[in-house]
Formats: structure tokens, C-alpha cells, sequence
């Protein structure tokens, strides 16, 4: 399973990139918000630090405005994914960008007929938000098992990603189901190698070992 790394943070994004295994970024309006910089310099910043697909999403909600907005964004680099939003209109733009051979990611999925709809129009990648069904009450794992098993179904080659993952149980259910990509706060991927019972053997085997080095400097009696 691909990880991908959900934020515009440039500085979140090298601490992922520098374990070795990231393997893309996704933004939203709402976390270049939160950075206070221009979209595109980050954008061409974070290109500069990730290889994989970054996602970019559009705010236009029509058609024809989408496409407007994804023309320079593609002019950024050419790992930018153009990301939309699973409404009517995204579905059109998906259809008309990925006929281009542009790359798209169908985000704001939150039931698996508009997963079938992205894949339909031919999109790259498809963005269940787990975490915000969870938080109203659903089930947001049970639609990434409905998306694999429609898409699994029909052959779709559209990739699922887990998004709005907010803890590692996330990441281990979209493993086992197939997931092919998930997107992760630094947070979340920072828990990843984590685990008490690891902490306390490395311990234990680091104090053992010092107390072998110990004896072996200590002169043998006769
Ligand atoms: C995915 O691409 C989205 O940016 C993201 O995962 C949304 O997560 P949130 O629900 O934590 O905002």
C-alpha cells in the first residue's frame, strides 16, 4: 500500500520524505489555509521534495472553470494530480482531463456510487473520507470494502485512497482491505513504527548488551 502524506506543510512533508517510503502528498483548500502561502509556489516547492503524486485540488465547481483552474497547475510539474470534487461537474472534468492523459484524484467520496462514477470517467485516483464518516456516526471503512469489492467487481484500475485517516487502526483496516494508497497526517505516520513492547525490548537488549561489554574488559581470573 502506498502512503501518502495529507498536508501543505513543507516542513511535514521532509520530515515523511527523509523516512525513505513516502510515496506522495495530497493538499486540500483547507490545509494550504492553514499554511498562509501561495498555492502554486507550495505547490512547485513540494515538488521539488516528493516524486509521487501531489494532489492539487480545484475550488471552481463547474465544468469548464475546473478546467480553467487545472491548466496551470499542470504547468507546475509533472507529478501534479489534479484533484476534484465528486459532484456532477467533477465527474465531467474527470472525464474530460483524464481523456487527456491528465491524472485525477475524485476526492469528498463518501459512498461507493460516486467511487463508480470516478472510475467510470476514468480517474486515477478516488478519496473515500473514512475519518468524516466516522466522526457523524458511519461505517467509513465499510465503504473503502465497498469500493474494493465494485472496483475489484469490474477490473477499474482507479486506485482507492484512504483519506481522512485520523489513527493507525485506519491504516492497518485499509491494508487489509485492499486499500491501495492512504493519505496520512505526519502524526499518524510518525505512529506507524511505533509500539511500547518494542521500546522496552530495545532497552533491555541494549542494557544486556552493555553489561556483555562490561565483562569483557574486566581482566579474567586465574
Ligand atoms: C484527502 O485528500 C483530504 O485532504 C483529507 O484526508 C481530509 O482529511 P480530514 O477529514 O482530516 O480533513
Amino acid at each position: 500500500m502506498d502512503i501518502y502524506i495529507d498536508t501543505a506543510n513543507l516542513d511535514e512533508i521532509k520530515q515523511a520524505a527523509a523516512l525513505g517510503v513516502l510515496d506522495g502528498v495530497t493538499t486540500n483548500p483547507s490545509l494550504v489555509a492553514r499554511e498562509g502561502v501561495d498555492f502554486h509556489t507550495r505547490l512547485e516547492e513540494i515538488c521539488r521534495v516528493v516524486d509521487g503524486p501531489v494532489s492539487a485540488e480545484v475550488v471552481a465547481t463547474e465544468h469548464d472553470a475546473m478546467i480553467a483552474e487545472a491548466e496551470p497547475l499542470l504547468q507546475i510539474a509533472p507529478n501534479i494530480v489534479i484533484k476534484l470534487p465528486s459532484i456532477e461537474d467533477g465527474v465531467k472534468a474527470c472525464k474530460t482531463l483524464s481523456d487527456r492523459g491528465v491524472r485525477v484524484n475524485m476526492t469528498l467520496c463518501f459512498q461507493p456510487l460516486q467511487a463508480l462514477m470516478a472510475a467510470k470517467a476514468g480517474a486515477f485516483l478516488i478519496s473515500p473520507f473514512v475519518g468524516r464518516v466516522d466522526d457523524v456516526g458511519g461505517d467509513g471503512m465499510e465503504i473503502i470494502q465497498q469500493i474494493r469489492q465494485i472496483y475489484d467487481n469490474y477490473q477499474y484500475e482507479t486506485k482507492i485512497l484512504t483519506a481522512s485517516i485520523r489513527h493507525p487502526q485506519h491504516l492497518v483496516q485499509a491494508a487489509l482491505i485492499g486499500s491501495d494508497v492512504a493519505t496520512c497526517p505526519l502524526s499518524v505516520i510518525r505512529q506507524i513504527m511505533k509500539h511500547p513492547l518494542t521500546d522496552i525490548g530495545l532497552e533491555r537488549f541494549l542494557a544486556d548488551w552493555a553489561k556483555t561489554m562490561a565483562q569483557k574488559k574486566e581482566p579474567a581470573l586465574t
